[in-house]
């Protein structure tokens, strides 16, 4: 792809746009805007903008549209697949003034919000009217709603409320040709035409940008049990998960963690006190949540029945909100904890639920056949599990060239257990590759039409989700 270079011209052009106070050509705001949590890329745009409203975002696109500039859409930089890194250079749109909830409606259990807002401050301001928005990444703290959408995140609580996609009811978005649409309706129900509302969805930045998000809320529970349960083998633990679906009961969260996912973690968040036997292999972390406490006993009373029949040491009943933001605090910083401790690649592999056990095993033995270790752990309710393979003392070399084979083997498997490349983090720079793995070229020539059918000249967040 033949790109233009950012010229003074369109700096000034920009600058006239957005005003000078808002765009940056210094080194050191393109490398801060140059990556995203994903490994340790680093790509810096030419120039940052950051615009207020959708107006000055579409007067950006048509600029760059007009001169064959790529833009690259940034939100709060969490992702994990590089959907925020500017492949290309061109202009990094910064999302960040965008960052007002913009009205909680209580009559319909909606909210409308812009996309700069941190998902947690999202969360909390709607569960002070007693309302409650479920999806929970693991980065809700620093992670902005706006890339939730474009990702379609997931977190812990999906595998009893479901994901982003399933909050979504309307978008304002910004069409890379600088039109500005809403994508549905404020309704629970629409059949009303292509759904470009959930097209949009997991778009990974490449369709429009979107500017105003409506979702819908649920009525806050009040009450929920929070069990740690340690295994003595990560199998079994593995194939705890669907025999608990299997009694009847859907859990709020059902989380694993291997080993030394929750060893590396409690080195890594200091203030967490547990201490694990030496010959626990793995934990699952299982939530209930409702407003009825004796259901909820009546539901964990029966879970420890089913947990039972594997050989599993003493369950831990958190017994104070203290000790609940604990374990969820620990749980949360396994993916931090992991990157701090090595040069690592993670994947984000989904299975259905059943298949687990035989994708945990297979990961194991692709990492023996290819001479590296994973360090697993992610969400096994939904069977999406994230799979860090963690470099420690493997020659760079080895690196290089093995574990490429090595993932595309893991990837096979889980299309081949019925499962797919990403449940949760996108496809983005660091998994398009293997895209042909999930898709038949009919399937990813229909995607690529789509996408030209947006963006004919292909400025919008290029060099992502397609294959190279
Ligand atoms: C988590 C993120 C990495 O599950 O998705 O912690
Ligand atoms: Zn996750």
């Amino acid at each position: 792809m033949k790109y233009e270079n950012i010229t003074a011209e369109i700096i000034d052009q920009l600058t006239q746009i957005v005003g000078s106070e808002f765009v940056f050509t210094d080194e050191e705001n393109l490398r801060k805007y140059g990556h995203d949590e994903t490994e340790d890329y680093n790509f810096p745009p030419s120039v940052v903008v950051k615009p207020k409203n959708a107006t000055q975002i579409s007067e950006i696109l048509k600029l760059a549209n007009a001169h064959l500039i790529p833009v690259t859409p940034i939100g709060g930089q969490t992702g994990l697949s590089g959907g925020a890194l500017s492949i290309y250079k061109g202009i990094g749109l910064s999302l960040q003034r965008l960052n007002q909830i913009l009205e909680i409606d209580e009559n319909n259990l909606q909210v409308t919000v812009e996309p700069a807002v941190i998902t947690q401050v999202l969360r909390d301001a709607v569960a002070q009217r007693n309302l409650f928005y479920p999806p929970d990444p693991s980065s809700q703290g620093s992670c902005w709603i706006g890339g939730n959408v474009a990702e379609n995140s997931g977190g812990a609580r999906a595998v009893k409320y479901g994901v982003t996609k399933d909050y979504v009811l309307n978008l304002e978005v910004v069409l890379p040709n600088g039109k500005i649409i809403w994508t549905g309706a404020n309704t629970l129900k629409n059949s009303t035409g292509y759904n470009l509302t959930q097209l949009m969805v997991g778009s990974e930045g490449t369709l429009g940008v979107i500017t105003k998000i409506v979702l819908k809320l649920l009525p806050q529970n009040t009450h929920n049990i929070l069990m740690l349960v340690p295994f003595f083998d990560a199998n079994q633990a593995c194939e705890a998960v669907a025999k608990i679906f299997h009694a009847g009961i859907v859990p709020s969260a059902l989380e694993f963690m291997e080993r030394e996912a929750i060893d590396w973690t409690l080195k890594y968040v200091s203030d967490v006190n547990l201490t694990i036997k030496d010959e626990i292999k793995a934990h699952l972390l299982i939530e209930v949540d409702g407003n009825y406490p004796e259901i909820l006993f009546k539901d964990a009373e029966k879970i420890s029945e089913i947990l039972e029949q594997f050989h599993i040491d003493e369950i831990l009943f958190a017994d104070s909100n203290e000790q609940k933001n604990a374990l969820w605090k620990l749980r949360r910083a396994v993916g931090e904890a992991v990157k701090s401790n090595s040069i690592y690649k993670e994947e984000d592999t989904v299975v259905p639920r059943y298949e687990l056990p035989k994708l945990l095993s297979g990961i194991k033995a692709i990492g023996q056949k290819y001479g590296f270790k994973s360090v697993c752990y992610g969400h096994a309710g939904d069977g999406n599990l994230h799979v860090n393979i963690v470099k420690e003392n493997m020659s760079d070399e080895a690196w290089q060239t093995e574990i490429p084979k090595g993932i595309r083997e893991i990837f096979e498997l889980t299309v081949a257990l019925k499962g797919t490349l990403s449940g949760e983090h996108g496809i983005g720079y660091v998994q398009k590759n293997f895209m042909d793995i999930a898709f038949t070229s009919t399937h990813l020539n229909l995607m690529r039409n789509i996408k030209t059918l947006f963006d004919s000249n292909n400025i919008l967040n290029p060099g992502k989700i397609f294959p190279d």
